[in-house]
């Protein structure tokens, strides 16, 4: 029988990628819902290609347009996440999130109670709501894997191991500009951030990699689902990025994970994780395995790791701040109002301003709250910058 699948994010990076795996195993899948913020051109193409009945457009205004071009009286439009309950009646087998920023920890809170299993790429929620998304995972038996193919590396080393880990390797590639000077790296365009060597990711993410913010976010991420102290996390450079994840054990062993820098495969070991198929992949590359070249990243390189310091171990309103800070500035680079060397400094910066000081202990009383503190971070952080002259 066909399961029954829900994409949040569609229209976005891991959304396609989704979408091409289920392409390729038609008869294995039947997607319920899909969905988007303004990407209208691109949901109709999927609706139509895969045959779906329900989508959601977040963003109002495009919602209002969709609305009026929609020729298929099959396909219903919402606007909002509050229709779930009228689109799944009975839970589906499984919902990739896959939206972008906090803007993601609504719509995965509340699809969890109508999904079996749930991936989720958006770490954004996981780093400022993990707290209310694992006690709604767990009051629905609904089960959870990690898509950032990091997580799913170590969520497939440890399995339930996880009481006997000794240390835990985060591995990153260094980003586009690794090795290259303070100099060099001022004057790079958006255009030079978003050329990642190994992944082909979203334009938030590529520019998060290169800054290495995305990695600080991954510690985060990766204390909270695997509910282990801070000091268990050690970030390794590997440029190559054959190996995602080195766990060492209480008992001496180490445990790698490799495979080849594509989302395709964190994803298709998610839809299949519980019944089995082949998917097409290279050989062992040995050029890739011989030499790994691992080593410690320079927090003058990348002052943004500065971060982790600053950090306590349980979910604090912080994360939140640190995420939205982050996501204003790169927004700004992202439209060339500051440089790409701002987006750290000004991180480090706004970080420490009074107004963001009781946060630091200050546990999130519920989902909205995060939202309410993501708003108003960002509109300070506009308050601290200063525009670059074009
Ligand atoms: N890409 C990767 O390889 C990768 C790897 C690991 C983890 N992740 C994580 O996965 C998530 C998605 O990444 P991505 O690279 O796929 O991002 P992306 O390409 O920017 O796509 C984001 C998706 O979310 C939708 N979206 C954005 N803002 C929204 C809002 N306010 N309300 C509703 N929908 C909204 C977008 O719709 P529109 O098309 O209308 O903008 C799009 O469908 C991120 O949290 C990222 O950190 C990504």
């Amino acid at each position: 029988m066909k399961k029954k699948i829900a994409i949040l994010g569609s229209t976005g990076s891991i959304g396609k990628t989704t979408l091409e795996i289920v392409k390729k195993n038609k008869n294995d899948f039947k997607i319920t819902l899909l969905t988007t913020n303004k990407n209208i051109k691109e949901i109709l193409k999927q609706s139509k290609e895969f045959d779906v009945k329900n989508i959601i457009v977040s963003n109002f205004f495009y919602f209002q347009k969709i609305k009026k071009i929609n020729k298929n009286k099959n396909l219903k439009i919402y606007n909002s996440f509050d229709s779930l309950r009228k689109i799944l009646k009975n839970k589906i087998d499984y919902t990739m999130c896959a939206i972008s920023g906090i803007e993601g920890l609504k719509p995965t809170f509340d699809i969890i109670k109508f999904t079996k299993n749930i991936g989720i790429a958006n770490k954004e929620s996981i780093i400022c709501g993990w707290s209310f998304i694992n006690k709604e995972i767990k009051k629905n038996k609904t089960n959870f894997i990690p898509i950032d193919s990091e997580h799913f590396s170590i969520w497939s080393l440890v399995k339930n191991d996880i009481h006997k880990i000794n240390q835990i390797i985060l591995t990153a590639s260094g980003g586009p500009f690794l090795n290259k000077s303070k100099k060099f790296i001022n004057k790079v365009k958006p255009i030079d951030a978003l050329k990642h060597p190994n992944w082909s990711m979203g334009k938030k993410i590529s520019v998060d990699s290169a800054t290495m913010m995305n990695k600080v976010f991954e510690v985060i991420e990766a204390k909270k689902i695997f509910n282990l102290n801070q000091n268990k996390f050690k970030i390794l450079i590997h440029p190559k990025s054959y190996i995602h994840a080195i766990v060492k054990y209480e008992n001496g062993l180490i445990k790698m994970l490799a495979h080849d820098t594509n989302m395709n495969i964190p994803i298709f070991n998610f839809l299949y994780h519980d019944r089995s198929n082949k998917i097409k992949s290279n050989p062992i590359n040995l050029s890739l395995l011989n030499n790994l070249s691992l080593f410690k990243p320079s927090v003058k390189m990348f002052p943004s790791l500065k971060v982790l310091n600053k950090l306590l171990n349980h979910e604090t309103l912080y994360e939140t701040i640190l995420i939205s800070i982050n996501d204003e500035l790169v927004k700004l680079f992202l439209n060339n109002k500051i440089n790409f060397n701002d987006i750290s400094l000004y991180l480090l910066k706004i970080i420490k301003i009074k107004e963001f000081k009781k946060y630091i202990y200050k546990r999130p009383i519920n989902i909205k709250e995060i939202l309410k503190t993501m708003s108003f971070s960002k509109k300070l952080t506009n308050k601290y910058v200063r525009i670059k002259n074009a």
